[in-house]
């Protein structure tokens, strides 16, 4: 017999699962904020949009400098922003890049996302409208954070 798990529970305003709608938005959203990265370096351009359960939408790019390796991805600005401000209870990010394979978050943006945002929906798209959309645990299967310590 299939059992059935017990519907979430939400908050007022809460939704669920975001709709293939609401990631289009996100990614869209994105897509702007992609405009406004500051790759002079790579010449590569990342947008990211990062979304409370409630529905605030919290924008990111890339930002690099000459040093390099102070440079702060799309995603990790989006987290920084909205926790910031006070935000938190995230359930989706959307990433967008021009580039051959869509990208994933890397390992630092996938440590900041776990331990700030929780298992979320990374909805990856690319410029021609491909996408993939998975859960943060699926690229980041056996995660280190306060439980561990
Ligand atoms: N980058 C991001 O912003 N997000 C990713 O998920 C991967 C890489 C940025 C960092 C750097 O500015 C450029 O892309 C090339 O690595």
């Amino acid at each position: 017999m299939k059992t059935r798990r017990p519907a979430p529970r939400r908050r007022p305003g809460e939704s669920a699962r975001p709709s293939r709608t609401m990631l289009a938005a996100m990614a869209a959203l994105a897509l702007e904020a992609r405009e406004r990265a500051q790759a002079r370096y790579s010449r590569f351009k990342v947008g990211a949009a990062l979304k409370t359960r409630t529905g605030e939408i919290v924008t990111g790019c890339n930002i690099e400098n000459a040093s390099y390796g102070l440079t702060m991805c799309a995603e990790r600005v989006a987290v920084f922003k909205a926790v910031s401000e006070g935000l938190d209870d995230f359930d989706a990010v959307a990433v967008v890049a021009d580039s051959k394979r869509l990208i994933p978050p890397c390992g630092p943006c996938r440590q900041i996302l776990w331990e700030y945002c929780g298992d979320v929906l990374v909805h990856m798209v690319d410029l021609k409208g491909r996408s993939r959309t998975m859960r943060l645990h699926e690229l980041l299967p056996m995660p280190f954070d306060g439980g561990h310590l």
